[in-house]
This record gives C-alpha cells, sequence and structure tokens, in this order.
C-alpha cells in the first residue's frame, strides 16, 4: 500500500561533479597564464625610450621686410634605446619647428631600425623658404635675433614598431623638445635639451 520512497532525489542545489572539475580546472588555467604573462613580462622589463637634442643652429637666416622667412635649421637628436629585450623600428617620422606656436618648417628622416641597447644620432635638418611669420612673431624673432639666440621647440611624431621576441606592437610616438635655445651662429655653444615623450 505504501508507496515506495524514490531511491535517490538528485540535489538540485549543487553543482555536478563535472561542473565543478571543469570550473576548478578554466581558475587554474586562468592563473597559469596570468603568471606566464606577468613573467614574460618581467624579463623584458620594458624601459622609457630616451630622446635629447643635443645640438642645434640656424644659418641663412633671412627675415624680409615683408615678413618672410629663410632659414635652415640644424638639430642633432640623440634617441636612445636602454631596452636589452625590444628593439625599434621607426616606419615614419615627421620633425616640425615651432616659434611661438607658429609651425615654421616641416621635414621627414628616413625610416630606420634601432637594435636593442642602442644610442643613434639623427641629423635634423630643416628649411624654412619665405615663410609668413605674424606680425607680432616675426617682431620678436627680429628682437631675439639681435640678442644671439632665438627659443624654439622640436616636435617629432613617429609611427614605430616595437619588436619584443616575435611580436610586434604598434604604437604612435610624439616626442617634444621643448624651449631650445638655438644660437645664429653655429660655433656658439648649445646646452642639451631633454625631450618629453609620450608613448
Ligand atoms: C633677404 O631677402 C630679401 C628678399 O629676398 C633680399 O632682398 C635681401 O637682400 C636678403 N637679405 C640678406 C641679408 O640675405
Ligand atoms: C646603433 O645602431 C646603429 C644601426 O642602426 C649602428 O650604426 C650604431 O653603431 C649602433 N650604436 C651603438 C652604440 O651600438
Amino acid at each position: 500500500m505504501a508507496n515506495p520512497v524514490p531511491a535517490q532525489r538528485a540535489p538540485r542545489s549543487r553543482p555536478s561533479p563535472l561542473v565543478r572539475y571543469i570550473s576548478i580546472l578554466l581558475l587554474v588555467l586562468v592563473v597559469v597564464v596570468g603568471l606566464a604573462v606577468l613573467i614574460a613580462w618581467a624579463s623584458v622589463n620594458p624601459k622609457k625610450l630616451k630622446y635629447t637634442i643635443e645640438q642645434g643652429s640656424i644659418s641663412r637666416y633671412n627675415l624680409t621686410n615683408n615678413d618672410h622667412l629663410n632659414a635652415n635649421f640644424h638639430f642633432v637628436l640623440r634617441a636612445n634605446n636602454p631596452n636589452k629585450r625590444i628593439s625599434i623600428y621607426y616606419d615614419w617620422i615627421k620633425v616640425t619647428v615651432w616659434y611661438e606656436h607658429q609651425k615654421l618648417s616641416i621635414n621627414d628622416v628616413r625610416p630606420f631600425h634601432q637594435p636593442r641597447r642602442n644610442v643613434t644620432y639623427l641629423d635634423l635638418n630643416l628649411m624654412a623658404i619665405q615663410e609668413p611669420l605674424h606680425g607680432v612673431v616675426a617682431r620678436d624673432m627680429r628682437m631675439e635675433k639681435s640678442s644671439g639666440n632665438v627659443d624654439l621647440d622640436v616636435k617629432i611624431r613617429s609611427k614605430i614598431r616595437l619588436k619584443v621576441g616575435v611580436f610586434k606592437i604598434h604604437r604612435h610616438l610624439n616626442i617634444l623638445c621643448g624651449t631650445l635655445t638655438v644660437p645664429f651662429s653655429p660655433s656658439k655653444e648649445f646646452e642639451r635639451v631633454f625631450c618629453d615623450v609620450d608613448l
């Protein structure tokens, strides 16, 4: 007469052993992969790229009566890659020279590959040809010319690839070398300027 009690009722609140097994496996996997990435990163030990302007001069300067500038600019950029596991492909490099927020000249630098732990000196040559200056800018430049130096900014934009082992990481690189006191005579001393790097 009495109905037999159902032999087994699976407890619904607890996950099956298989689900638990898979969860634990996934967790272990995540931890292992995380550790591997951490160890790889630590062994790469990325260090900041450093840039300085070592030399700067202006030649063939001529500011016409109607405020058109002709001049040649020469700078030496020191690019320091202190990394022992990262080399750098500079795929394109654009250099601009500025005076009081007015762009005076623009030029490209030849693409190059910088090995690991390498210091490379780059010659930056730019030319202003009949570049019209704003009235105030021209007046200030004449005043600075008579003092023997002019304060310029050099900005460098570059597309680079960082090579780490077999991986290549694409980045945009912006370098700002602010307030260079540039003499009109190449024989005059130039004070090195440290550049800001935005990577
Ligand atoms: C500067 O340029 C103007 C116009 O081209 C020219 O007349 C003048 O002689 C030049 N001055 C110098 C010092 O080269
Ligand atoms: C840096 O690399 C360039 C080639 O990209 C090489 O000419 C130069 O000698 C290297 N400099 C040093 C200090 O290793």
